[in-house]
């Protein structure tokens, strides 16, 4: 597949089939994600693949308490009140797979080290066929030390990306972009 045709062609997905993402896709797509650049060569990123169901409706069920829990009156848009309050939504979209992205290591560019790994799987993961969507909603919760014994993480990892694959059940539209901001000097 052409990049540009995975650059236009990923949208964020989130209805997906029960089918299950096999091993071999999954590391074959990490082995893709690490082909990021990282600064100063660090390679920070961690990959933790969830496929226990069981596991990820209690982290829906926890991360939606926690931000709850953390969020002020008001401080969040009243659709994310809702999606927060409604017992039916699941975070992770009951997606067959979570690959959660995480830094081994701190320093000033983990992050985006990290955020750069996980576009990779999302692109490879379009060009394999597959749906993804990050799901920042997690984030809070699996920074927290409960969130990070729920999927055993040593504590001193930093969660940074957790990105949901698997098989798409419908075509997504995609989301218009607003024209950029271009500055240009010279
Ligand atoms: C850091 C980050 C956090 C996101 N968190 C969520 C999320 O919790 N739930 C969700 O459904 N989509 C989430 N998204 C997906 C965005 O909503 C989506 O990328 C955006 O609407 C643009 O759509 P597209 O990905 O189809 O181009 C997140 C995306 C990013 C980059």
């Amino acid at each position: 597949m052409e990049l540009s045709e995975a650059i236009n062609g990923r949208h964020s997905v989130r209805d997906y089939t029960t089918e299950p993402v096999d091993e071999e896709t999954i590391r074959r797509l990490i082995a893709d994600a690490i082909q990021a650049p990282s600064a100063i060569d660090e390679q920070p990123w961690t990959f933790t693949v969830i496929r226990d169901q069981v596991l990820l409706d209690r982290a829906s069920r926890e991360a939606k308490e926690h931000m709850r829990a953390v969020s002020p009156a008001g401080a969040q848009p009243s659709h994310f009140k809702s999606m927060l309050d409604d017992a039916d939504f699941h975070i992770f979209y009951h997606a067959p797979v979570l690959v959660l992205i995480s830094a081994a290591t701190e320093g000033a560019w983990v992050v985006a080290d990290c955020a750069l790994a996980a576009q990779n799987l999302m692109l490879a993961g379009y060009a394999a066929g597959l749906g993804s969507c990050w799901i920042g909603f997690a984030q809070n919760y699996l920074n927290t030390p409960e969130g990070k014994a729920a999927f055993g993480l040593p504590i001193a990892w930093i969660p940074v990306a957790p990105i949901i694959l698997g098989h798409p059940k419908s075509t997504t539209a995609p989301v218009p972009r607003r024209a950029p901001v271009i500055h240009w000097l010279g």
